[in-house]
């Protein structure tokens, strides 16, 4: 699906596995995001169709690639089927920041409340500071969204600022909070 230069690495954490998307993950990206909170905290459309689906594997894949990024499927270590989607969604200079990332991710219902997302993410942090030399990287979450905002604390990340009006990939303004986490913070 995508060259080999865009081919993601298989990253491994303590309780998941990264892994790069695959044709046939189609069916459980479709089932995961007909849940509304994936729909209201995230930019996936809504309602959510088999073919915004089959788009997302074969394009936004590649999008992500395109801005410095790398999308990631998780699994959970000895527990069969996709649990979620990890992705450092882009990677670029800024003028005084150095490298910025902007981390996403969702996590389908049957899932959650098991330490798995938490797990990935600190993994795609650990990867994106040794392995594509991102010297900051920055969560976008809804002020209303606490299982997200546990989720940063938990790996590392401050609340930094709310920013009152950000635009979205999709083009949506929304008031998000900035969560930051520096590389020379990690030692
Ligand atoms: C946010 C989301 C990814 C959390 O996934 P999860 O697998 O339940 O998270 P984890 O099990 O790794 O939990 C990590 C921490 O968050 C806490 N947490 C999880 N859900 C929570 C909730 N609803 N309220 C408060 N804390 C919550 C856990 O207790 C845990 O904290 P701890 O480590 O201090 O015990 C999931 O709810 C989701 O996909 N939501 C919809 C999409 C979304 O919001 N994406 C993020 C957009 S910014």
């Amino acid at each position: 699906m995508l060259a080999d230069m865009e081919e993601p690495p298989v990253l491994v954490g303590v309780r998941t596995r990264l892994r790069s998307w695959r044709a046939d993950d189609a069916p459980a990206i479709h089932a995961a995001c007909q849940d509304p909170d994936i729909q209201r905290f995230t930019t996936v459309p809504s309602p959510y169709r088999y073919a915004d689906a089959e788009w997302f594997l074969a394009h936004h894949v590649h999008d992500v690639a395109a801005e410095g990024g790398r999308a990631f499927a998780v699994e959970a270590l000895g527990e069969p089927g996709l649990a979620g989607s990890m992705a450092l969604l882009h990677a670029r200079p800024e003028p005084d920041r150095g490298v910025v990332g902007e981390i996403g991710y969702w996590t389908a219902p049957w899932a959650r409340g098991r330490g798995w997302t938490a797990d990935a993410l600190g993994v795609v942090v650990a990867w994106a500071f040794a392995e594509r030399a991102v010297d900051r990287l920055e969560l976008l979450i809804d002020p209303e969204n606490a299982a997200s905002r546990a989720v940063a604390r938990r790996a590392g990340f401050a609340e930094e600022h709310l920013d009152p009006a950000h635009v979205l990939r999709d083009g949506s303004v929304r008031a998000l909070l900035v969560h930051g986490l520096h590389a020379r913070d990690r030692g």
